[in-house]
């Protein structure tokens, strides 16, 4: 079932099957078999899933849920503690149950088990699809120790608004760098096969976009066209199915007005009809009972059958499957074949994991510390996921990276400097504070090895505005040389039922910067936050910036490589940062209005009378541009990207579609500085003159190239249908005639085209 890492993905999802199959011909056998001596409930049980100790049901009456498994009312559980915690509710499954079943265990893996890596947005900040999968197999080996068999992961969201916390859980903004991400999650968690121990089940959520809730406000609807949604918010699904992932979770939004639980179209339509998927839809939590309040229910019965019949195989905790659907069946309502084909989902992959054949998780782990080679995977991973934001001059060189000489003094100040839990991020599941490594206890390491003095201060916490600990933070940083400030977001506030209306540093963290700053001291502001700030202010005076997000584990050690430049920052934007909330929803592959603002206008000023930059797509009182564009992040060296080659001025859109042309577009990379460092060399096009409008860039392509001081690369994509089809006028996946831009460029927002034809 593994196919390895490829680059080349439909830029729009083929009207075939591609889904590979996820049981074989002797599992079929075994679901015929069984399925044969399901009675109704036993079969509606296996469709049920359960939380342990939730102790009152919807109406109030009480749940024995050990009652339930032995009774074969269950059929997954989640969120339970350890192996020894599942393994009792097994034991009822398997020796108490009339059938023997075994229990699916889920539970939200997001970004490692115990061993925590940073969040996914950080993640996919690194462009690593390769790291990404290495990281997801420590978390499947550490999670199916514990007997979990499935997690609630990748979250592949297409995340455009900063406002909107799930941004975190998110490889960012871009539908083709997610897709690659989606694959790397789920490669990484269902290994070779899905029979092997140490394998979990992938889910790709939420289904589907979710991450469009208007005004970035959590669980909120969303509108979004046929063809936005084919050509953006599906594709990372579509790519994680096409991994072979076995589950999908439907989102809580509304899509167009149909809760995603409940919408036949993407269920059973796309997902089913066009894509081929033979896994299973589990709803996200109690989101089949939600659809009474999106206001297309107006009871238990009618949200059950509308989800079920919609396509929804799972019921995580809405409760209403379980009591509803056996009666559906037995008035008509229901088809008895949609039971079957619904629990033969579920068995299909008990079957594939061997949970009948082992039920039981191996014997529990030893409870030792984090091996060397975990803590080194967290270690690069946390190196890889930093974005050096920005870097400028002091005393004529760039601030980073710092020098450690001896007897230097450098100031540690702000809350995130010795917060391990803050380290570990949103969805740190099993993750432990005694893990962490913070930034102090690894300065602290560093500077007394390298005879240099680190004075610290808190300065404040993350939230509040409490100044009783700014004059201490002043003092320090009036007597060091250089300061360190640790700034950002409480990692709690971060990921689900965390939007925000102001994106800045939360609490009085602004006004300490300012204070410090004031010192006269150079600043290096390290950023700890699960979605873009508004870091405007520092944008503008503030020399260094490293954005952080949650690094995990090896937070301190990691940081510390980088600022003493041990390490060298090869982390890129997978998200916009606006300069003000109000530009958000911001993202780079935004289509052009008809009044585009030209490069040559200054949007600095609000415009004045009748001049043309008046009369632009922009605002009066803020510039239209990011503050830091997707696919940003310096380095300590410098590149230089040569003018793009084509290999043919013209290319042929029949060719394209009959899977026959393609080009080669190469640059040339240069590493024009004096130390050895990665750049993320990003393929971006353009199509003009085409039937629907295209947006302004697409990424099609990255590689990231390892260049000594001096080196020259040629970095070359093959660009075919895979990057120039998309969902055209009648709704088809192809290549249209049309002028195509194309860049090798560091960012999405510089470089200079090549251009070529697309004929017919
Ligand atoms: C709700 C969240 O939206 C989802 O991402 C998560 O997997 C489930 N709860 C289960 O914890």
């Amino acid at each position: 079932m593994k196919t390895r890492f490829s680059m080349a993905l439909l830029a729009c999802a083929p009207m075939i099957a591609q889904a590979p199959a996820l049981g074989t011909p002797a599992i079929e056998a075994r679901i015929d078999a069984l399925l044969k001596q399901m009675t109704l409930e036993e079969k509606v049980g296996q469709l049920n899933q359960v939380s342990p100790g939730i102790p009152f049901g919807p109406k109030g009456e009480r749940i024995d849920d050990a009652a339930m498994v032995a009774s074969g009312q269950v059929g997954s559980m989640l969120n339970l503690r350890d192996g020894a915690h599942a393994a009792k509710f097994q034991k009822l499954a398997v020796e108490k149950s009339r059938l023997h079943i075994p229990l699916l265990f889920g539970l939200d893996v997001v970004h490692g088990y115990r061993a925590t890596f940073p969040i996914p947005l950080g993640l996919s900040a690194t462009w690593n699809p390769e790291l990404i999968e290495q990281t997801s197999r420590v978390a499947a080996q550490e999670a199916s120790a514990q007997g979990v068999r499935w997690t609630f992961s990748p979250m592949v969201d297409i995340a455009r608004d900063a406002r909107w916390g799930r941004i975190a859980e998110s490889a960012g903004e871009d539908p083709y760098l997610g897709s690659l991400i989606a694959k790397a999650f789920v490669r990484g968690y269902q290994g070779e096969r899905l029979s092997d121990p140490t394998s979990i089940l992938a889910c790709a959520k939420h289904f589907v976009g979710y991450g469009a809730s208007e005004a970035g406000r959590d669980y909120n609807s969303t509108e979004i066209s046929e063809r936005t949604l084919r050509q953006v918010y599906l594709p990372p699904f579509q790519a994680a199915v096409n991994q072979g992932a076995g589950t999908l979770m439907s989102s809580f939004n509304a899509i167009n007005g149909v809760p995603a639980s409940s919408n036949a179209f993407t269920l059973d339509q796309i997902l089913r009809k066009e894509w081929g998927f033979q896994g299973l839809v589990v709803s996200d939590y109690a989101s089949v009972r939600e659809t009474m309040a999106h206001g297309i229910a107006n009871d238990d019965a009618t949200a059950a059958r509308k989800s079920f019949l919609a396509g929804l195989d799972m019921d995580m905790g809405s409760n209403v499957f379980l009591p509803e659907l056996p009666a559906l069946l037995k008035s008509g309502a229901v088809p008895p074949a949609r039971l079957d084909e619904a629990v033969r989902r579920v068995l299909r992959l008990k079957f594939a994991l061997g949970l009948f054949e082992n039920p039981y998780p191996g014997p529990a782990p030893t409870e030792g510390p984090l091996t060397p080679q975990v803590r080194a995977l967290a270690r690069r991973a946390a190196e890889e996921s930093f974005v050096l934001l920005r870097n400028e001059p002091v005393k004529g060189s760039p601030l980073l990276p710092l020098k450690a000489a001896a007897g230097q003094k450098i100031a540690l100040i702000g809350p995130h400097a010795d917060d391990a839990l803050e380290m570990l991020g949103s969805w740190a599941i099993r993750g432990r504070a005694e893990d962490v490594v913070t930034l102090r206890a690894a300065l602290a390491e560093r500077t007394t090895r390298e005879k240099m003095s680190l004075l610290t201060a808190k300065g404040t916490e993350i939230l509040g505005g409490d100044e009783s600990g700014f004059a201490k933070a002043l003092r320090v940083a009036r007597e060091a040389d250089v300061v360190v400030m640790a700034l950002g977001e409480k990692a709690e506030y971060t990921g689900e039922a965390t939007s925000r209306a102001h994106l800045d540093l939360p609490g009085n963290q602004q006004q300490l910067l300012e204070a410090v700053a004031a010192t006269g001291k150079p600043i290096v502001l390290v950023l700890f936050n699960g979605r873009p700030l508004t870091v405007t202010w520092a944008g503008q005076h503030v020399p260094a910036i490293l954005e952080a997000w949650s690094p995990g584990n090896e937070a301190g050690p990691a940081l510390v490589a980088t600022l003493f430049g041990d390490v060298n920052p090869s982390g890129r934007l997978t998200v916009s940062f606006p300069r003000s909330v109000g530009q958000e929803p911001l993202y780079y592959n935004a289509l052009s209005t008809g009044r585009p603002v030209s490069p040559d206008m200054d949007l600095s000023q609000p415009p004045r009378g009748f001049e043309a930059s008046r009369w632009v797509s922009r605002y009066i009182d803020e510039v239209n541009a990011p503050l830091f564009p997707f696919g940003h992040g310096l380095s300590y060296t410098s590149f230089q990207y040569s003018p793009v080659s084509v290999s043919s001025p013209t290319l042929s859109a029949a060719a394209l579609n009959d899977r026959q042309g393609s080009l080669r577009v190469s640059a040339d990379l240069t590493n024009t500085g004096t130390r050895s460092g990665t750049s993320v060399a990003q393929l971006y096009i353009r199509l003009r003159g085409t039937s629907v409008a295209r947006p302004v860039r697409e990424l099609k392509g990255f590689q990231r190239v390892a260049l000594a001081p001096g080196e020259t690369r040629k970095v070359e994509f093959e660009v075919g249908k895979e990057a120039l089809a998309f969902w055209n006028m009648e709704m088809k996946c192809l290549a249209e005639p049309s002028a195509l831009s194309l860049w090798i460029a560091p960012d999405s927002a510089s470089g200079k085209a090549a251009e070529v034809d697309i004929t017919p």
